[in-house]
């Protein structure tokens, strides 16, 4: 009946919401950056299904405030909210992976095959791509978690543990289903959870060379940002560094995913997700090149230089970012043109359309955040300057040593990209690689 099936649609919504804030708020705590970049495309497939159940709740109008309130699934959804405070990235991969997700998989299955695919045939089309979604997400968590337990497998006996309280807590709130909402009490929460806090510093993947700031022209103004080969790099260092753009991403989502409308949730996640394609970019280009993670530089200064301020500098950060860069990207698209480097063009290319969208979010929710705080929304720029600010003072603390082992770094890469392509300093005959993923 329709009534039931706005119910159920509601339900549906309010758990993918959940459970990609919980998501999102787990990208800067995990190392991998497989895995940091998986997560940010799982947290927009979960909001492009989440929009969509949203839309199909309003279609089918009754009643009309119906999404205003979690209503009787408030223990359930909680739940999909309290694995953000899981004691672990294991216990949160086991978690999502072995509890919530197969239990969304089986409740979008159950409603597919009860439901009537001629007068609900809209959901019927959305619904069985969330379906496939699910099971490719299932796939991953369960690699990551046994990546994640192979190399620290003291964590396991905890994981185990956690995933189990989440089950049963899951089967006590009457699990997701597609019956009636048993309306259950929530029960406070889980035995050996750990409150979820914004780290400092961001985790990397260790397979990268770790620095603060990624290539010498950050610390040293006087380092030529470069032309032909050095330009190629340049451009690839700082795709694969966007890692802060897609943490950054992750920890404002979830900052204000209960100050802002559904809409800014949206966003927010198409927006990590772009900026976690952006990072694979400049890897695939890295490795279609010849070179290894670990003559690769990946840094940490933007994401520190936000660490413990008010999180709208993560999202002034990340607009003052796209705002400061935009303009070089179509001249820089056509200078890799020019060298016949059509895969750099291309990334180039595309990093443009989401970044002229970005720097449109940025503006507009700088100015809604400042709205709900009851603050000035012209003060947007003020926020951005801020940022600038931030990140000049947090440079300014980069020692000789850094600097010289950036240097040091930046020149073995571009004497080893140099040597790879078969060429000077000029217009190296790079071709696109064959196949891209
Ligand atoms: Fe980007
Ligand atoms: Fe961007």
């Amino acid at each position: 009946m329709r009534l039931d099936t706005a119910q159920l649609l509601k339900r549906f919504f309010f758990c993918e919401r959940s459970l990609l804030v919980s998501e999102a708020a787990w990208i800067p705590a995990i190392a991998p950056l497989e895995i940091k970049t998986g997560l940010a495309r799982f947290i927009w497939q979960s909001a492009e299904t989440a929009d969509a159940l949203r839309n199909r709740v309003f279609e089918l109008r009754f009643p009309s405030r119906l999404l205003e309130e979690q209503g009787a699934d408030h223990a359930l959804i909680e739940l999909f909210g309290a694995v953000k405070d899981s004691p672990s990235a294991p216990a949160f991969f086991l978690s999502v992976g072995k509890v919530l997700l197969p239990a969304l998989r089986d409740s979008y299955r159950e409603y597919l095959e009860a439901s009537d695919a001629i007068a609900d045939g809209p959901t019927h089309r959305f619904l069985s791509l969330a379906l496939s979604e699910k099971e490719e997400q299932i796939n991953s968590f369960e690699q990551w978690t046994e990546s994640a337990l192979g190399l620290n497998p003291e964590l396991r006996e905890g994981a185990l543990t956690w995933a189990q309280a989440v089950a049963g807590r899951l089967t006590q709130v009457g699990g997701v289903g597609v019956g009636p909402s048993p309306a259950a009490e929530t029960a406070g929460p889980l035995p050996g959870s750990k409150t979820y806090v914004v780290p400092d510093r961001p985790a990397r993947d260790p397979r990268f060379w770790p620095c603060r700031f990624y290539w010498p022209d950050v610390v040293d103004p006087n380092y030529p940002y470069g032309e032909g080969l050095q330009l190629q790099l340049r451009s690839a260092i700082s795709h694969v560094n966007e890692v802060w753009a897609v943490e950054a991403g992750g920890v404002m989502l979830n900052a204000f995913a209960d100050v802002l409308p559904w809409e800014w949730i949206h966003n927010a996640a198409r927006w990590t997700y772009d900026e976690s394609r952006h990072c694979r970019m400049g890897y695939e280009r890295l490795m279609a090149w010849g070179l290894g993670p670990a003559e690769i530089p990946l840094g940490t200064y933007i994401y520190d230089s936000a660490s413990g301020q008010d999180p709208i500098y993560r999202l002034g950060m990340l607009y003052f970012f796209e705002t400061k860069n935009i303009k070089h990207k179509p001249a820089r698209a056509q200078l890799f043109h020019a060298y016949g480097d059509a895969t750099s063009e291309h990334d180039m290319d595309f990093d443009w359309a989401d970044e002229t969208m970005h720097a449109g979010y940025g503006k507009h929710w700088l100015r809604e955040l400042l709205a709900v705080r009851g603050e000035d929304p012209a003060a947007y720029d003020q926020v951005r300057e801020r940022c600038e600010r931030l990140v000049r003072e947090y440079v300014a603390t980069a020692t000789a040593q850094e600097v010289a082992d950036i240097k040091r770094v930046a020149a073995a890469l571009l004497a080893k990209a140099a040597r790879r392509t078969n060429v000077g300093a000029g217009v190296p005959p790079v071709r696109p690689s064959a196949a891209r993923h």
